[in-house]
């Protein structure tokens, strides 16, 4: 179907473009580069294939400092209205301020759990969450209030890292703490190693929620580091894991520990030339049952 001269009076009528974002702005250039290198792969993926539709209601489940929030709503445009629901107080004031800077005006931003999520039954065409489901507390209860929300036809399109990120680490941390003879240490690491979700266990929580299987896409991100030391001084890793790799370890041991697996990386460089940390990457579409 061709466009018609009265459609392109109205559009032009219509049409308000905004102006164009200063780069020598102290602002502009505070927002610029916000989406971390780690979600950005997910968040690509993502993007690259969620269902779109004019006039959508779309809500973004632990949205952090914007992503994919505003790349949400940008891409659905004014008919769209775009909620996200997020926890994290630093990180929704910082959204708030990129919103106020790109002048986005189709956001509504949800300060709380999305355990409880203000918005009407059947009222939401599609639910994303980049990263999110593998951190909510009580997932099952954000996925009940998102089964709650959603329409009939509507989707819901996660992200997440599951089992396997990490794994070339996760087996020399084994391989140092059976030299080390460090017995519990190994039961820590294993149980946090599974501790992911894999595809077969997400589909059957789903399901177990109301929700089938509609689309399923996966990629491989990969990390790259010729000094061992680095691996641990990424801020990736003191933002993200460090904390808690710490606990498999009783305190006066740690030092050893991690003396060894650094060892054991400087030797898999010596004989690769590299250390890889390799992050599947898993994009999963639910549709109502
Ligand atoms: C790993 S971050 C992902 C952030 C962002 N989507 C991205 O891709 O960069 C997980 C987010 O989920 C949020 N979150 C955790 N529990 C939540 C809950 N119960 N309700 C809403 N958001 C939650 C966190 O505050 C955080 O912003």
């Amino acid at each position: 179907m061709g466009i018609s001269y009265f459609d392109i009076k109205i559009l032009m009528k219509d049409i308000k473009m905004k102006g164009i974002l200063d780069w020598q702005s102290k602002e502009v250039v505070n927002i610029f580069d916000e989406t971390s290198l780690w979600s950005a792969p997910f968040g690509r993926l993502l993007l690259a294939n969620i269902p779109m539709k004019k006039k959508a209601t779309v809500l973004d489940i632990g949205f952090g400092t914007g992503f994919p929030l505003i790349e949400l709503s940008q891409r659905f445009g004014r008919s769209s209205t775009i909620y996200g629901i997020d926890i994290w107080d630093e990180a929704i004031l910082r959204t708030e301020e990129k919103i106020r800077v790109l002048g986005i005006q189709n956001i509504k931003i949800l300060k709380q759990s999305a355990e409880k999520i203000p918005l009407a039954d059947d009222s939401v065409d599609l639910i994303c969450s980049n990263l999110g489901v593998n951190n909510f507390e009580h997932k099952l209860a954000v996925l009940q209030e998102c089964h709650r929300v959603l329409k009939h036809d509507g989707s819901i399109c996660i992200t997440t890292n599951p089992i396997g990120t990490f794994e070339a680490l996760y087996s020399l941390f084994i391989t140092a703490a059976e030299f080390l003879g460090l017995k519990d240490a190994i039961k820590n690491i294993e149980a946090n190693r599974n501790h992911r979700d894999h595809f077969e266990n997400i589909k059957t929580y789903m399901a177990d929620e109301g929700f089938i299987l509609h689309d399923k896409k996966t990629d491989e991100d990969v990390i790259r580091f010729v000094d061992a030391l680095s691996v641990f001084n990424h801020s990736l890793i003191r933002f993200g894991f460090l904390a808690s790799w710490k606990t498999f370890i009783a305190e006066e041991m740690q030092a050893t520990f991690f003396k060894k697996v650094i060892a054991l990386i400087q030797r898999e460089i010596k004989t690769q030339g590299e250390f890889s940390l390799k992050i599947p990457i898993l994009y999963l579409v639910f549709q109502k049952s």
